[in-house]
């Protein structure tokens, strides 16, 4: 780039960032701007017109006279699609979710905005913050896992960083697309309280926490009525009892009726009535709006109000001036870029087995690297092949590589540093694999699964995976090098859980998800013990059958139509580890799993309940040889007036860094909103008055040794003290009072770290406090 691009693009930047205003500012200028808009300029604004035949996915045409440059919107979470291998090709949102880290969340999300940005793309389709119900679904990669607290964290970090570098984030898909089989043809029945507290969540935290000027709706429809079309779920839940102040984009041809207009919908995408160039200026909306305001069916207030709501996110983004031209193939894969994927995904590698500290690896001289997953990749269009090693799933949330760095050249290149010898096999032949393992001091066998989206079917998964267990004869060939290598290790890429009937055969597994361009990389410098692994399942893993719910595979029915597969979320709360937790069901690894090459320990944990929520303080401390992240988590039970609730609930999180021996104490305050829940019959959001929560806190949803309790109105409970109540959870009573001990040791390093560390840790703390919550 010559310097007075550097230069320019610094210079938009700052314009960009400069502009960013209120709500109240960006409506005052929409009005203005708006006010003598034809209705036919103003149907034009919400009405895309290429029906992506155009560069963008989806499009606005220019309003000349008004010196309005037209609109870009452009896929998706994993960066921006289309780019012709100029972009990074980013890791899976499902990895970054991995982290469990605030901070990197933000970064991948600013990183990603700029690289829209630079190409003048107004709006990133991105993130999406489904609920990963079902982990045969096709597209949980591209969100954050079961959890909707947690899901709601994660997108508040993406939409705030893309949104800081001027770009528009638009949030999907509004709400309860859970899987790919039907979704355009498929109900999703949820129940009111499960809506809110489960579906709803975190879209509740993007509108209020993160501002995120844009959302879409879903295929799918909700109790019986599409979303596009739902007047309750967009006007009167988001638009009114949520102050949603942005606008709502149809999913890609997911509107089916002119009443979707009507219903609140603010803009169709990509605007023809179908796929495909014949339908380029045929819509269901265009000048058919004009004639149903004529006809009385549709008021003049909606169209102005439609018209206003995508002027005022323009405003509030900043982009009314200055924005730059489209351009979708400016070079962005930065030494920046391609630095921040390797990090995010290496620690998003999860470390779910390490018997004998298998891992890192160490004291040995040749090493056995088999299976076609460790290859250099094929790229076909939008992932729609799994041929050689799997680093991103299939359909819009993908990208166009440049390249992947494969697992066997990155494996071979950091070995020579420690004069390890590589042999390999790179095909999931058993056979051959066994044969190169068998003198292998240590095999690494790599192993994968993949989904995506419905209109891509891949080895017979139309989206939806057909089952959970290993593509292209995985179990077979880690069966196969098991036998001739005690000491095996499997990688695992794939979306989401596996099945794993090798488990007890193998020493080590790492499950490394879709890391992205970088992925070679980020698992040599997990497996070589360059990065201490910290990377957390945010979803729960077991088999199949265990969950509450899965996919259907009924037959294809016409989207939008009468005929529709039904899906009921009986399981209502109990989604993920609630389910496994209020049915007894062990799981394989417990959401928030994930080891480490050290070990951490939790102590002193306190709570107390302040006007702005609930204040938890514990300490963290490293007890292994080496320095590593830990992440502490905390888990809340409400007070028992609150009936047929899930016994535990994550509620807290922080990622803290850990030289070995050290300790830390972390502070995470839990607000009002996350101690309330939906009462159905009032139509709002209640925090219990009486009774007691009890705080949990530990590594992982089924490790949870420190517990205390904490008064509902604020008062100290009368018989304990309200600091120092730490009470041993019964099965824990040895750990805790070991975790005492040991954090008495270290208790002046505690002291003279906390401030230093406190200081720099608060940013998203501060944060967190400053929310002020409407609690409806
Ligand atoms: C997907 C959206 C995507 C859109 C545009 C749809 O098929 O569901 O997530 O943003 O296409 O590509």
């Amino acid at each position: 780039m010559k310097f007075s691009s550097v230069l320019s693009t610094v210079a938009l930047l700052f314009i960009s960032k400069s502009l960013a205003i209120t709500w109240e500012e960006a409506d005052a200028k929409a009005r203005e701007w708006c006010a003598d808009l034809t209705n036919e300029e103003k149907i034009s604004i919400i009405t895309g017109r290429e029906n992506m035949t155009g560069v963008c996915v989806g499009s606005i045409d220019p309003i000349e006279r008004k010196g309005f440059k037209g609109l870009c919107l452009q896929d998706g979470p994993a960066g921006v699609r289309f780019g012709k291998g100029t972009a990074t090709s980013w890791q899976a949102s499902i990895n970054s979710a991995a982290t469990f880290d605030r901070t990197l969340l933000r970064k991948v999300g600013e990183a990603q905005g700029n690289e829209f940005y630079q190409r003048g793309i107004n709006f990133a389709l991105a993130p999406s913050v489904g609920i990963q119900r079902a982990p045969a679904s096709g597209r949980i990669w591209e969100s954050y896992g079961e959890d909707p607290f947690y899901v709601g964290e994660c997108g508040t970090e993406v939409v705030k960083g893309i949104q800081s570098q001027g770009v528009i984030a638009t949030s999907k898909h509004f709400v309860g697309n859970d899987q790919e089989n039907n979704r355009g043809a498929s109900t999703s029945n949820i129940p009111e309280q499960a809506l809110w507290e489960v579906y709803l969540a975190p879209f509740y935290r993007l509108v209020n926490d993160a501002e995120t000027n844009a959302i879409m709706s879903s295929y799918n429809a909700v109790n019986g009525t599409y979303t596009s079309e739902n007047k309750r779920l967009l006007t009167d839940i988001l638009k009114d009892k949520m102050g949603f102040q942005g606008m709502v984009m149809s999913d890609w041809w997911g509107l089916y009726r002119i009443d979707s207009f009507g219903a609140g919908l603010d803009m169709n995408m990509p605007g023809g009535k179908y796929w495909g160039p014949d339908y380029v200026g045929d819509s269901f909306w265009g000048e058919h709006i004009q004639e149903y305001i004529d006809q009385g069916i549709f008021t003049q207030e909606r169209l102005d109000d439609a018209a206003l709501r995508v002027i005022r996110a323009l405003f509030k983004a900043g982009q009314m001036e200055n924005f730059p031209e489209v351009n979708l193939y400016v070079d962005t894969l930065t030494e920046e870029n391609i630095a921040l994927n390797r990090k995010v995904g290496a620690d998003s590698n999860v470390l779910l087995k390490n018997d004998e500290s298998v891992l890192p690896i160490k004291g040995v001289k040749k090493i056995a690297v088999i299976g076609k997953d460790s290859m250099p990749a094929n790229f076909c269009e939008d992932m729609r092949c799994a041929d050689g090693t799997l680093a991103l799933g299939w359909g819009s949330g993908t990208t166009d590589f440049k390249y992947v760095i494969d697992p066997l050249s990155a494996i071979t290149e950091r070995a020579k540093k420690d004069n390890i010898e590589v042999v390999s096999s790179g095909e999931d032949n058993s056979e051959a694999g066994a044969e190169v393992a068998k003198d292998a001091d240590l095999a690494i066998v790599f192993v994968q699964a993949d989904s995506g989206e419905e209109y891509i079917t891949v080895e017979g998964n139309a989206g939806d995976r057909l089952n959970l267990d290993l593509w292209h004869g995985g179990n077979e060939l880690i069966d196969a090098v098991a036998s001739v290598n005690k000491n095996t290790i499997v990688v695992i890429h794939a979306p989401g859980p596996v099945n794993v009937p090798f488990l007890d055969k193998v020493k080590g597994v790492v499950f490394a998800g879709m890391p992205g361009q970088e992925s070679g990389h980020a698992i040599a410098d997990v497996l070589f013990g360059d990065v201490n692994p910290s990377g957390h399942l945010p979803y729960t893993w077991a088999p199949r059958e265990d969950y509450p719910t899965d996919v259907k595979y009924e037959p294809e029915y016409p989207d939008g139509g009468e005929k529709m597969t039904v899906y009921d979320y009986n399981e209502g709360l109990f989604v993920g580890y609630r389910w496994f937790d209020k049915q007894g069901i062990e799981p394989t690894f417990a959401f928030g799993y994930g080891l480490s090459y050290t070990t951490f320990e939790y102590s002193n944990l306190e709570a107390v309940m302040e006007e702005d929520g609930l204040h938890v303080t514990l300490t963290v401390t490293n007890t292994g040889d080496v320095a590593g992240a830990a992440v502490p988590m905390i888990f809340l039970s409400f007070p028992d007036i609150v009936k047929d609730y899930p016994s535990r609930l994550f509620k807290g999180f922080d990622k803290v860094m850990l030289e070995a021996g050290e300790s830390k104490q972390v502070n995470i305050i839990v607000d009002n909103h996350d101690l309330s829940y939906y009462d159905v019959d009032a139509e709002k959001f209640v925090k219990p008055e009486e009774g007691e929560y009890t705080v949990f806190a530990g590594s992982n949803a089924r490790d949870l040794p420190l517990k205390t309790t904490v008064l509902a109105n604020g008062e100290c409970n009368s018989d304990e003290e309200v600091s120092g109540n730490v009470e041993n959870d019964e099965d824990s009573v040895d750990e805790v009072d070991a975790e005492t001990e040991n954090a008495e040791d270290s208790a002046d390093e505690v002291d003279s770290e906390v401030d230093a560390e406190n200081a720099e840790d608060s940013v998203d703390e501060t944060a967190l406090k400053k929310r002020a919550y409407k609690l409806y």
